[in-house]
């Protein structure tokens, strides 16, 4: 059996009980105010992380599930924890921009431009690595992806632990990311040490990944950072091909795997507005007349046309690319344990952070999309 429980102590030990072949942690549950984290509780985490354990933690993004980043063996537990493929590597997290010149092999004026600007914030830089970061971190690549986070209790936790912390988002590999300590708890309690909750996660999707060794900076992953935002400080931005939609040959690894997916198959409505709606009830139409229970994650607008049926999930106002980023994990995580056989979304401009939502709605759907 594995649980949690809510205490605000520190742990006495990490106990562990052999449970057939799977080794199951107690997993510590800390509750702590976003504003003024007990600081017994980040010690005690910042400890753990020391000690080669798995904590995870909130970031203004999504929760990440953290370890040392110096510590290969640690970092092992985190591919474990997740049932990640080894070959997609992990974001290092500081909490200085000094940090960087430790892991960096050199740091491009790209680069620089970039975390003058951004940081602390939803920015992933890739640059050459130093030989001190652990092949474990970055899959054999000679780069690696660093963030400093904006989050205060992410950096007070780096901070505490001295080193720099790698972290992917804290889910089993292949679910939607967490943006609620709730959400990682059902992903992983049990395989992890310790799940520290401030509340949900502001921007609610994951940084922003920008390749700098590329002579023009190249976006990996849309996120936190808009492209237009990027665009500002460098004049010039490479969009990988991989982006585009075809699941080609992606040089950010992650972006290869199935990713960000509920339970049941779902379908992406990719039109203009005024289409969208029509599309989306066709489709519904059909599905329910076929016998199936259906789930839509659509806009406060389209929901009230929807027919009674469909189990609906709103994940915000039409335009309100902000909004439907900070609910869109959730939304997706809400059909879990609804029984729907077929979920369709309704796709969003990709403007701002509209960008970031439809990537994942792309990848969520296995680019399995309707247009018209
Ligand atoms: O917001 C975030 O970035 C969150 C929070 C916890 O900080 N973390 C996160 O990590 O989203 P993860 O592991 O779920 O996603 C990391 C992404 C993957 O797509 C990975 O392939 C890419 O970054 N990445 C990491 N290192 C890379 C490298 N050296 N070159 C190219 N892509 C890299
Ligand atoms: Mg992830």
């Amino acid at each position: 059996m594995t649980f949690s429980v809510v205490t605000n102590r520190p742990p006495e030990s990490v106990e562990s009980v052999i449970n057939g072949d799977e080794l199951e942690l107690r997993t510590v549950y800390y509750k702590v105010d976003p504003v003024n984290p007990d600081r017994g509780v980040l010690t005690a985490a910042a400890q753990l992380l020391r000690q080669g354990g798995l904590v995870a933690f909130p970031t203004e993004t999504v929760y990440g599930l953290g370890a040392n980043g110096l510590d290969a063996r640690a970092v092992a537990g985190i591919f474990r924890a997740k049932g990640r493929p080894a070959d997609n590597p992990l974001i290092l997290h500081i909490d200085a921009p000094g940090q960087l010149a430790q892991l960096a092999a050199a740091v491009p004026a790209s680069a620089r431009a970039l975390i003058d600007r951004y940081w602390p914030g939803p920015l992933s830089v890739v640059v050459q690595r130093q030989p001190q970061v652990p092949d474990a971190v970055t899959g054999g690549l000679d780069t690696v992806a660093v963030r400093l986070p904006d989050s205060l209790i992410a950096r007070e936790l780096i901070r505490l632990a001295g080193v720099p912390v790698a972290a992917p988002s804290a889910n089993t590999s292949g679910r939607p990311s967490p943006t609620t300590a709730r959400a990682v708890e059902t992903d992983l309690a049990g395989r992890i040490d310790a799940i520290i909750d401030a509340g949900p996660c502001e921007i609610g999707v994951e940084s922003t990944v920008v390749d700098c060794t590329t002579p023009v900076p190249t976006l990996l992953r849309p996120g936190g950072i808009t492209y237009e935002m990027l665009l500002a400080v460098l004049g010039a931005v490479e969009i990988d091909p991989a982006l585009a939609g075809s699941p080609a040959v992606p040089r950010s690894p992650g972006m290869k795997y199935t990713h960000y997916a509920p339970a049941a198959p779902l379908f992406l409505i990719e039109t203009g507005p005024q289409h969208t709606a029509v599309l989306l009830l066709r489709e519904i139409t059909r599905a329910l007349a076929a016998g199936k229970t259906v789930g839509a994650i659509v806009s406060a607008e389209t929901a009230p046309v929807l027919p009674a049926p469909v189990i609906t999930a709103v994940y915000g106002p039409q335009g309100g690319a902000g909004v439907i980023a900070a609910n869109l994990y959730n939304a997706l995580r809400s059909f879990d344990h609804k029984g729907v056989d077929v979920i369709y979304a309704e796709g969003i401009a990709e403007q701002g952070l509209g960008l970031a939502v439809m990537n994942r709605l792309r990848k969520a759907s296995g680019y399995r999309i309707i247009r018209e």
